[in-house]
């Protein structure tokens, strides 16, 4: 018998894209992310980055990268600054490295990629080194630059991502600092923290990101309604809104759509003005303290002719209201985590659209996977 295959479509492992593969890896990249880095009595262990009593020195976070690793950035900023009260700053690699940054010399540098190589994430961490700042990568290829350079590495373990449309390493990425969030509250014993429990939580993630994939379906018909849309809103507050910048993303670089992505608070400075009837709004709506204010920037669109597409917790009676299409992901006891689920669905939307409009999707024009050249 003759058996026609090639080497990508085995690599692909039956998937017809890479990105679609990459997508329904999460879970087993969540317990990857996590392998080795919970002890038994549920108490993280990253010893082997800096001595404990480097961690009470740090008065200040910068986070450092670009593009997907930017917005994996900013949900790090949310957890340091709400468990860890810790000041966090978080910059786009190209302005950090031009803009005279004010460093504390008592600060962290966090530098957040997923080949290691980007130019411009490079060069801010050699500026950093330069003024002898302490330095921590982030990175998923290991012996990549960024993570040879850095004073340590923490590695996310999200294996190969072949997709230049990011997915699975951006889930990997938040998995990690929210892992450095709760190591730091655990060495500082802060009181009010309670890390067994968060860890607890966190060890429930992939299971509960397997749920998610069964969204596929929802997502493929939703795609399929709005395939034509001009333009698509993504807005949320709080951890919703920097999930929002990575499903606008996701939806632009692979389907060619333009999306306009903003907290929700802010639509009424501007972005209102962009909504007629054709548009479509997507919105993060899994922080329960405030879904209120969520549903009435959606009642602000839909008053417009805007349609909305909520991504919201299974435990919610509030969107339904408002939305035209609902969309339920794990409530989780940490809304930051549920926010994190909540990419799952707008990749799956973002994935069907571009597929559906017949767009190259592993490949996108004009992108690269990794930037090696400012
Ligand atoms: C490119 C890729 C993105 C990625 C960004 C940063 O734009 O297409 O997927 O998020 O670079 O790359 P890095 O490897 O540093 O995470």
């Amino acid at each position: 018998i003759h058996i026609d295959w090639d080497i990508t479509s085995a690599e692909r492992g039956g998937y017809e894209h890479f990105m679609l593969k990459e997508i329904h890896e999460q879970p087993q990249v969540i317990r990857q992310a996590l392998a080795g880095r919970i002890d038994e009595k549920g108490r993280v262990r990253l010893e082997q980055v800096f001595n404990e009593h480097v961690w009470t020195e740090i008065d200040r976070v910068n986070i450092i990268a670009c593009g997907t690793a930017y917005h994996a950035g900013l949900m790090g900023k949310h957890l340091f600054e709400k468990i860890l009260r810790l000041p966090t700053d978080v910059y786009h690699s190209s302005e950090f490295r031009y803009g005279d940054p004010v460093l504390s010399p008592r600060s962290l540098a966090i530098f957040v990629s997923q080949s290691g190589e980007t130019a411009d994430t490079l060069a801010a961490l050699r500026l950093c080194k330069q003024r002898r700042i302490r330095t921590l990568g982030v990175v998923n290829v290991i012996g990549s630059s960024i993570a040879r350079e850095c004073d340590k590495t923490i590695f996310t373990q999200a294996g190969p991502e072949i997709s230049v449309a990011s997915t699975k390493a951006y889930t990997a990425q938040v998995i990690v600092l929210s892992l450095l969030a709760l190591y730091i509250a655990q060495v500082q014993e802060m009181p009010g923290v309670r890390v067994d429990e968060a860890v607890a939580e966190l060890t429930k993630l992939a299971e509960r990101a397997e749920t998610c994939m069964e969204l596929e379906e929802q997502m493929k018909g939703i795609a399929d309604m709005y395939r034509n849309m001009p333009l698509c809103f993504f807005l949320g507050r709080g951890a919703d809104a920097h999930v929002a910048l990575e499903g606008a993303l996701k939806l632009k670089e692979i389907a060619y759509i333009p999306t306009q992505e903003s907290p929700a608070g802010e639509m009424k400075h501007g972005p209102l003005a962009l909504v007629q009837p054709g548009v479509v709004a997507m919105f993060g709506a899994t922080e329960p303290d405030l879904r209120d204010k969520v549903v009435s920037n959606m009642q602000e669109v839909k008053a417009r002719g805007g349609t909305i597409i909520a991504v919201t917790t299974d435990d919610d009676t509030v969107t339904s209201r408002a939305s035209d299409d609902v969309i339920r992901v794990p409530t989780c006891v940490y809304p930051f985590m549920s926010a994190l689920l909540s990419i799952i669905p707008m990749q799956f939307f973002a994935y069907h659209v571009a597929r559906l409009n017949g767009c190259e999707i592993d490949q996108p024009r004009n992108l690269a996977k990794s930037v090696t050249v400012e």
